[in-house]
């Protein structure tokens, strides 16, 4: 069976599957749950400095196949509660990533400092939340944010620091280029896409906050193109996140230059059940194409003979 060891800068993954955030997060038991269930490793919830309740309901749309549009509203128990749902998950040999949210690089330095002191691996930080008033694309969007944001807690950590980088941009490769410049460890792309549902019995959005964040297959070529363009242009690793439902999506970003993913949506739709299917079936696919090494197959399409970057 081929070799489903990741590296990812400085993190080295048993395989490329991780749990991504806000999904399956809420508790060190089911953070915990999905490292059993095979993930390669988790990351949190976001959690910011104070508790925070969220939006009102209904906070989602489910589109049967392909996708899922959210607006939970960053719903978090805060800083000075969450450490302990870490402690549960890292005592089951979990490989915890912590992720945080803030409105400015003061914020996201103290929450960094605090977030390394639970002995996470790393820091995942969200810039890219798409309807967070203050957080998120708010302060992820002008590549100088990103820049000093990133700064700040690679100094306030110590951790690899790896940006969550939103598609909702006419240049995701600015933004990567400034989260590498700041010295992050690696970047993931994408978070959710700005999306709007409407019902129209009841002549408005379906969502309570109106805006939400779609996710799911329908995003995967969004995602892809982001992982593409980023992996041609930047140093720092790749993790590609965007509607990878199975063996294969995981493989197409791979190919595009990822060197590990994010499963979100999936898990909503399978449960924590999907990671033990997708390391099994990566592993088939990578035999039945020919790779001993997931390693082998990162960016190779970028040297296909009509690949371009356009
Ligand atoms: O609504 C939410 O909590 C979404 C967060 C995100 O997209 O990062």
């Amino acid at each position: 069976m081929a070799d489903l060891s990741a590296r990812c800068g400085p993190l080295a993954l048993r395989n490329p599957f991780l749990l991504a955030s806000g999904i399956w997060g809420e508790s060190g038991e089911s953070l915990a749950g999905a490292w059993a269930a095979g993930a390669g490793g988790v990351v949190t919830k976001s959690i910011g400095s104070a508790p925070r309740f969220g939006y009102a309901n209904p906070t989602i749309e489910t589109y049967e196949r392909w996708g899922m549009l959210n607006a939970m509203g960053l719903p978090n128990p805060g800083i000075d509660e969450y450490p302990k749902e870490i402690e549960i998950a890292r005592r089951a040999g979990a490989t915890v990533i912590g992720s945080i949210f803030g409105g400015d690089a003061d914020e996201f330095a103290r929450l960094g400092a605090r977030m390394a002191s639970t002995g996470v691996v790393a820091l995942e930080l969200n810039l890219s939340c798409p309807h967070a008033e203050g957080f998120g694309t708010e302060v992820g969007s002008d590549p100088k944010d990103v820049e000093a944001i990133v700064r700040r807690v690679v100094e306030s950590s110590r951790l690899p620091v790896i940006a969550k980088l939103t598609p909702n941009t006419s240049d995701p490769v600015a933004l990567a280029l400034a989260a590498e410049r700041g010295g992050a460890s690696a970047v993931s792309a994408i978070n959710t896409v700005r999306g709007l549902a409407i019902d129209v019995r009841l002549r408005r959005p379906v969502l309570a906050h109106g805006l939400g964040g779609l996710s799911g297959a329908a995003i995967k070529p969004v995602g892809l193109a982001c992982v593409w363009q980023i992996y041609e242009k930047v140093s720092i690793p790749v993790i590609g996140v965007g509607g990878i439902m199975t063996a294969d999506d995981a493989l197409e970003y791979v190919m595009a230059g990822a060197r590990a993913v994010e499963v979100g949506t999936a898990v909503a739709f399978e449960g924590i059940a999907v990671f033990g299917r997708l390391v099994r079936e990566l592993g088939e696919r990578l035999d039945a194409l020919g790779f001993s090494e997931l390693e082998d197959a990162v960016g190779v399409a970028h040297s296909a003979p009509s690949a371009s970057s356009g």
